[in-house]
């Protein structure tokens, strides 16, 4: 296994406010950057925020600022969002700072240098929400309206640098064909394959009908299109526009890209091009989740029913930060279906998952401990009996699920765990045991074997549940997070005489908030 591990969010558009999709979409890359960093793994996890384009110009003279204060305004507060929701990026870039500008100009003197641009006139279907223009096919196809926001297209026509990405078709299907695994999941890579046998066309690098850009080197008047200099933040980040800088370079090539699907061919086929023309390694997955939707319908300006931050931290402030990561993580639209956001859906994973499960299986443990040995750990004289094998199936398949980015899977695997302790536990009745005093030793075994499973399934969990897992952890005395990671999940870390107190993680709330 490589000692890096690096995972990106797409960078936000400083033009939005925060809502859950935003969340979500950094909260996943966070429980895989947990994961990879408690394994021991060296690990970047990157997200940021997207300043520049015409869109950011337009509201920033709307709201009487220049486009640069407007930008700092929200992305102030895009940082704020990472601060409520304790997501822990290691960095975080801004398509505005100079590290980011010199390096994008440096690299696209490189694709000059490479002959993969080429100056000319373009005219064709233009959605101006997206900053984007579609072929005559897919314009057709969608009633010449945005299949984004489902406003007429534009007949555009415009002298710009364009880049080759017509040239790369045959390294792409190859890329395509050799990796199976290059965009995730299976459907949203047959979409794209889909759309590259349609045939690919040139795309536009640059734009002259705005300003608020970072200038085509060589040519006044011409600024970077919003789309590849955005792209590019996944190498500025790591300083590889500016090989004076290579502390970050053994970061690339990322393990995960995490996008939204609506932004798969950006992410999917012109990047991986702009790599080839610069002779850079691709990344290893683009992973494209689906989308939330909220009771039943999909979130819009218009229907003004985005689960926004206040909602969020609603939520938050009820349930717990374990509460809404574990919602969105394990019930959210990892993969190619979007998901309803149902505010009696939160309630019920609440119930069921954390309360009744997690919460439920760790104090019963505890309290008996409690009860039964003075809140010490009991000695096993039976070694573990069965689990030590089974804990260590658990953790292997926990670790090879994260490793692929199944985050639901490896969560699936760790709560499993604490579901067989409560099997064992209904199966075996050390509760009623304890009432024989010939059967101690016995009771001491279930018990001592039960907290020990507990604290591995707390481990597994930590990524998922981080708040609530180190309460845990130090209520059953477990000073392991200093240790490595094969010691800290080995089988035996609990020592008898350990000290053990009563935990009680999750309460039993009653009724759901109001979506
Ligand atoms: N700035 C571009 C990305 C450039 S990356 C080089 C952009 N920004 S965005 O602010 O619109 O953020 C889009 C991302 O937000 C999506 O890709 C997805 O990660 C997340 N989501 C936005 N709405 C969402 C849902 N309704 N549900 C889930 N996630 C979604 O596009």
């Amino acid at each position: 296994m490589k000692s890096t591990a690096s995972i990106t969010t797409p960078i936000y558009y400083v033009n939005d406010k925060p809502h859950i999709g935003h969340v979500f979409t950094t909260t996943v890359c966070d429980v895989w950057a947990r994961a990879m960093r408690m394994q021991g793994r060296d690990t970047f996890f990157l997200t940021g925020t997207d300043e520049h384009g015409v869109k950011v110009e337009k509201s920033a003279l709307a709201h009487g600022v220049t486009p640069q204060e407007w930008a700092d305004r929200n992305a102030a507060e895009f940082r704020r969002v990472l601060q409520l929701f304790d997501l822990t990026n290691d960095d975080f870039i801004r398509t505005t700072e100079p590290r980011h500008e010199a390096q994008v100009q440096a690299l696209v003197e490189r694709l000059k240098a490479a002959g993969v641009l080429y100056k000319g006139a373009f005219e064709g279907w233009y959605d101006e929400g997206e900053e984007n223009y579609l072929t005559e096919t897919r314009a057709k196809e969608s009633g010449y309206k945005s299949p984004v926001n489902g406003r007429p297209l534009v007949r555009a026509k415009e002298e710009n640098w364009y880049f080759r990405l017509s040239a790369f078709a045959p390294r792409l299907m190859e890329l395509f064909t050799s990796r199976p695994d290059f965009v995730r999941p299976e459907a949203r890579r047959n979409e794209v394959l889909g759309r590259l046998r349609e045939g690919l066309q040139d795309v536009p690098m640059t734009r002259t009908n705005f300003s608020w850009g970072i200038p085509m080197p060589g040519d006044q008047g011409h600024v970077i299109y919003v789309w590849i200099d955005a792209l590019f933040n996944y190498i500025t980040a790591l300083g590889l526009g500016n090989d004076s800088t290579p502390k970050r370079h053994p970061y690339w090539p990322a393990d995960f890209h995490v996008i939204g699907k609506e932004i798969l061919w950006f992410h999917a086929v012109i990047w991986p091009a702009l790599l080839m023309a610069l002779e850079m390694p691709l990344p290893q997955c683009v992973f494209a989740h689906s989308f939330w939707i909220h009771e039943g319908q999909k979130m819009s300006k218009s229907l003004g029913n985005f689960i926004d931050l206040p909602a969020m931290e609603g939520y938050v402030s009820k349930y717990g930060l374990d509460a809404f990561r574990w919602f969105m993580v394990t019930r959210g639209p990892l993969d190619s279906t979007d998901t309803d956001f149902r505010a009696l859906a939160f309630h019920e994973t609440y119930v069921a998952d954390l309360v009744n499960t997690v919460g439920n299986c760790s104090s019963r443990v505890t309290a008996m401990i409690a009860k039964t040995f003075d809140g010490v750990m009991p000695a096993d004289s039976f070694a573990g009996g069965e689990w030590p094998a089974r804990c260590a199936t658990v953790v292997q398949a926990w670790q090879r699920h994260m490793q692929q980015f199944e985050l639901g899977p490896a969560a699936a695997a760790a709560i499993g765990l604490l579901r067989e302790v409560d099997g064992f536990i209904n199966r075996t009745e050390p509760f009623k045991l304890a009432k024989d005093p010939s059967r101690r030793d016995e009771v001491s075994s279930i018990l001592a074997q039960c907290a020990e499973a507990v604290r591995i399934a707390g481990i597994l969990l930590e990524p998922f549940l981080p708040h609530r897992m180190k309460d845990l952890q130090s209520a059953i005395g477990d000073q392991a997070p200093t240790m490595d990671w094969e010691s800290r999940v080995r089988w035996g870390g609990l020592k008898p005489g350990t000290r053990i107190t009563k935990v009680a993680l999750y309460p039993r709330l009653e009724a759901a908030v109001a979506g």
